[in-house]
């Protein structure tokens, strides 16, 4: 006996209603989650900064107080990203990154905390290809050797000693490994010069 379009009509009428429903259960956890989502991605963004900036030095929040600065002293052609931090009003600190362009296997992201004073609060090293072993080394989690930037500034020591031991400096360099920490020693040195140049414009301009 041939199917009446009543019956027939069953089967899209079902899909569609469970199709209705997936889309309402999407949408209902999407709602009752994205505010904690959003809060889970501020705090893994804080924690981030608090690698390279002691959270004692500020009170504002650096995240909303962002500015982009494009500038071939932060090594690469691209706009980067300076968090400003501040203290009942006054700057304090800032937190830029930064490329070394001149890694063993290519460019070396770095995150790089900087005092009000021109003193490093810390360099941490975001991204690199860098050889396992030897370059690699200037991850946290592989030595110390970019945890010892902190305190460093240009006075201290002077830039002509901002160098790797091999070429004269007070950086030490891995053992059969040169060029990396070459590069990042390079690169946070001109990132120190740069501050120094810009260290008032850089606080006044507006968040972007
Ligand atoms: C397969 C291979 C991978 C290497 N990876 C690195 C590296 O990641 N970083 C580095 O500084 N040197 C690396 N080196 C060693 C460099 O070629 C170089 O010999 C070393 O950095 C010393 O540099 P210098 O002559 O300027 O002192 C690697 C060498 C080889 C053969």
């Amino acid at each position: 006996m041939p199917e009446t379009p009543r019956a027939a009509a069953k089967p899209v009428v079902a899909l569609t209603l469970a199709l209705a429903a997936c889309a309402a259960l999407i949408a209902g956890t999407w709602w009752l989650t994205r505010d904690r989502i959003a809060a889970d991605t501020r705090a893994a963004h804080i924690a981030a900064l608090a690698d390279v900036l002691p959270a004692a030095l500020y009170d504002n929040d650096p995240l909303a107080d962002r500015i982009e600065v494009r500038d071939p002293a932060l090594g690469g052609a691209d706009a980067m990203p300076v968090y400003r931090a501040r203290l009942h009003g006054q700057p304090a600190a800032l937190v830029v990154e930064a490329i070394a362009p001149n890694g063993y296997n290519g460019p070396i992201r770095l995150r790089i905390g900087i005092a009000r004073d021109g003193t490093l609060t810390g360099v941490r090293v975001l991204e690199h290809r860098e050889t396992p072993g030897l370059g690699g080394q200037i991850d946290a989690d592989k030595s110390d050797w970019i945890a010892r930037f902190a305190g460093k500034s240009l006075r201290d020591p002077p830039p002509a000693r901002w160098k790797v031991r091999k070429d004269g400096g007070d950086f030490d360099q891995f053992s059969g490994a040169t060029v990396t920490p070459r590069a990042v020693v390079e690169a946070v040195r001109k990132v120190l010069a740069w501050y120094a140049a810009n260290r008032e414009a850089l606080f006044v301009s507006q968040p972007s």
